[in-house]
């Protein structure tokens, strides 16, 4: 069983010729409301992937909420331990261009009620869990208290550090899987990482410091693991909003599965390639029967 402790956000999403600059204005083209949120993103992925997967978090006590949880519960998704709270639902404002590229800007509401004592209340499905999982969208305090239960417990931690932010040396000491980008990569390290050489020198100085397995994801150049970029699918992108978090849905299902991480990288990959040439998050993530129909299009590409 896979936990994802993360958040759950209403997205709200604009698409446009072009995500304006700071002081401009643009005439937009569409907008609509979809169930997102990194943490819950990435749950759903990887219950429609076929993986058990237990959420940690929070919601407030409006519509937005009741909306994302109906819809992560008909993923397959156990939404049984996520509490409400006097807050709104986490909410996300996203623009996306004519590329398909987006910038978001995320108020965190109920995401940010997350605290030690609400996992403490959690400890028994940490405890026996194979995985767990989780991003920068709740308090890291929270993620450290969770990750300390599970290491304790002998179980995996995966740290998707996104949005970018520092880790303390107790969190780099806690993390078995870190899935950085390159941005979220240099902050953690504290220097550039604009080239392969400088991503992997920095994957391997993280290492050094504890964490076991460092795997850059590269948008649409790929996947970074172990010194070797592997290519990313081609897709016509119309979205690439939850890509990484499509990523790590279709990588976590696979990996608590066989614990081959190759495979795990592919599978992830092939779930990024689907998810991007649909509009919105959850709504651009397959089912398996879809993803099974997509990997052997992919693969017999490749033939
Ligand atoms: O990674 C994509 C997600 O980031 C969106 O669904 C949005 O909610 C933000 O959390």
């Amino acid at each position: 069983m896979i936990i994802v402790l993360g958040s759950i956000n209403i997205d709200l999403t604009t698409t446009a010729a072009e995500i304006p600059k700071p002081g401009e204005t643009v005439i937009g083209e569409s907008f609509a409301q979809y169930a997102g949120g990194k943490g819950a993103n990435q749950a759903v992925c990887a219950a429609r992937l076929g993986a058990e997967v237990v959420f940690l978090g929070k919601v407030g006590n409006d519509s937005y909420g009741d909306f994302i949880l109906r819809e992560m519960e008909r993923s397959g998704v156990d939404v049984s331990r996520v509490e409400r709270c006097d807050t709104h639902t986490g909410l996300a404002a996203i623009s996306v261009d004519a590329n398909g590229c987006n910038c978001i800007i995320v108020v965190p509401g109920a995401n940010f009620i997350v605290d030690t004592a609400y996992i403490e209340r959690h400890r028994d499905a940490i405890e026996r869990c194979d995985m767990i999982m989780a991003q920068h969208e709740t308090p890291i305090d929270a993620t450290e208290y969770a990750f300390k239960i599970a290491k304790a417990a002998k179980k995996t931690t995966l740290l998707n550090p996104a949005p970018a932010a520092m880790l303390s040396k107790e969190m780099i000491l806690l993390t078995d899987i870190l899935v950085p980008n390159e941005y979220e990569l240099a902050r953690i390290r504290g220097r550039r990482c604009d080239s392969i050489e400088a991503m992997e020198e920095s994957a391997l100085a993280l290492q050094k410091r504890g964490i076991k397995t460092v795997i850059v994801t590269l948008g649409e150049a790929g996947v970074l693991y172990g010194g070797k970029v592997y290519p990313a699918f081609a897709a016509d992108a119309v979205d690439t909003t939850a890509a990484g978090d499509s990523f790590l849905g279709g990588f976590a299902a696979a990996y608590a599965k066989n614990r081959d991480l190759a495979e795990a990288i592919q599978y992830g990959q092939i779930a990024a390639s689907y998810s991007v040439q649909y509009k919105g998050a959850q709504s651009s993530m397959p089912a398996i029967e879809q993803f099974e129909e997509y990997k052997w299009s992919l693969l017999k590409k490749q033939m």
